[in-house]
């Protein structure tokens, strides 16, 4: 690989060689038929990755601009949505709801919990909730949304299922054809960005959504918005050649590359490959004296949001990190100095991370916090043989 650093933020993620080599092909004009197949390849594969009967969007964009076409595109202005809140980015539906003139009520966990069904289930029986957002992976917190209990109880009350899955799609399971209890209780829409799980850098946004949605959006007169209206999409989707607005062709190579090997490590790997690096991060972190602020049973796969053990100063054990080529990222809002978050996704590797682990402890012997650094790597080789 050609990178020189380590890039364990959670997002964007480590890009891969045959990635960068794809995004460096030359720049063709974006209805060139050379062009047009990739682009048409690259919807195609999402739509396997979703396993999706519906629509699918891959445009320019960040996270952001997919939780926005996924909202405009389903829930009309004065209409009432319910936001299933587990951190920072759950949160970030309640202002975007509020732009568009959505009526917008909000379950919010403690930080590091993961939101009770029953509340929410309280909360639907009240009737008149068109959508439920929930975010599959909360990037501030690491905790994970538990669809096998949400999704049913989210469907017994007739609402659409919108899943954030910038920080959790091909790492997850987010099948789009699953039913969760009911043969009609499916997730509706998935939204995600390039930069995570998928290990392409940052600028796609990715949305699928499913037929009911697609229905929800039939229903919709006017879209209160142009570039994240599907409808003016939806042509392009089917036939790539045709314009409406100019798709960025070298990420589209990127991401094309990024989606073969996706589809060539297969969902049902990814799934069990990323549960074991979650596993095995917070594992052999716990030998430093390290807590992930969520319980195993709600963590998420893809990121970890870490507690400092005493004494640990954040900015100095992330300046003293990064200069052995490891980056992670600080904690957000109330946790920041109090912990740090670390990605193990998308093209991440053991190896990768074992040599993380290994830094993390000279990082922390050098700042005066004595740790075994074998028994650590020895309870990650441990954790993660399952996968390697
Ligand atoms: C779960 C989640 N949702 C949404 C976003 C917003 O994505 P973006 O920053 O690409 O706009 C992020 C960004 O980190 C995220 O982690």
């Amino acid at each position: 690989m050609r990178n020189e650093e380590m890039l364990l933020i959670p997002g964007p993620t480590p890009v891969v060689d045959s990635i960068y080599d794809a995004m460096a092909s030359e720049t063709r004009g974006h209805t060139d038929p050379r062009f047009v197949a990739i682009y048409k390849n690259a919807i195609e594969n999402t739509r396997k990755m979703l396993n999706t009967d519906g629509e699918v969007f891959v445009i320019s964009g960040s996270g952001t601009i997919a939780m926005e076409m996924a909202l405009v595109n389903t829930v009309a202005a004065g209409e009432k949505i319910l936001i299933v809140s587990q951190g920072y980015f759950g949160d970030r539906f309640i202002k975007l709801g509020e732009a568009f003139g959505i009526e917008v009520d909000v379950i919010q966990s403690e930080w590091g919990r993961q939101v009770d069904p029953d509340e929410v289930d309280r909360k639907l029986a009240a009737g008149g909730y068109k959508a439920v957002t929930l975010t599959h992976a909360d990037t501030s917190t690491g905790v994970a949304a538990d669809l096998d209990a949400l999704v049913p109880v989210i469907k017994k009350h007739g609402a659409l299922v919108i899943l954030d899955g910038v920080c959790a799609t091909a790492a997850m399971d987010e099948d789009m054809s699953k039913t969760y209890g009911d043969s009609d209780a499916k997730i509706d829409v998935v939204l995600t960005g390039s930069q995570k799980a998928i290990g392409v850098p940052p600028g796609l946004a990715i949305v699928a959504f499913n037929q009911t949605a697609l229905a929800a959006r039939e229903k919709i007169e006017r879209v209160p918005a142009y570039y994240c209206d599907i409808y003016n999409w939806l042509p392009i989707m089917h036939d790539p050649s045709k314009y409406f607005a100019t798709p960025p062709v070298n990420l589209i190579y990127a991401y094309d590359e990024g989606m073969r090997l996706v589809l060539e490590e297969g969902m049902g790997k990814r799934v069990i490959r990323h549960n074991a690096f979650g596993k095995a991060v917070r594992a052999a972190l716990s030998e430093y004296g390290m807590s992930a602020l969520a319980d195993e049973e709600a963590a998420a796969s893809t990121l970890s949001c870490i507690l400092y053990p005493d004494g640990v100063d954040d900015a100095a054990f992330r300046a003293a990190l990064a200069k052995k080529g490891v980056i992670v990222a600080g904690a957000l809002a109330h946790l920041g100095g109090k912990a740090f978050r670390i990605g193990h996704m998308g093209n991440t590797t053991d190896i990768m991370l074992g040599q993380a682990i290994e830094k993390i402890g000279e990082t922390l012997n050098e700042l005066g916090v004595k740790v075994s650094i074998e028994k650590a790597v020895a309870r990650f080789k441990e954790e993660v043989s399952v996968v390697v």
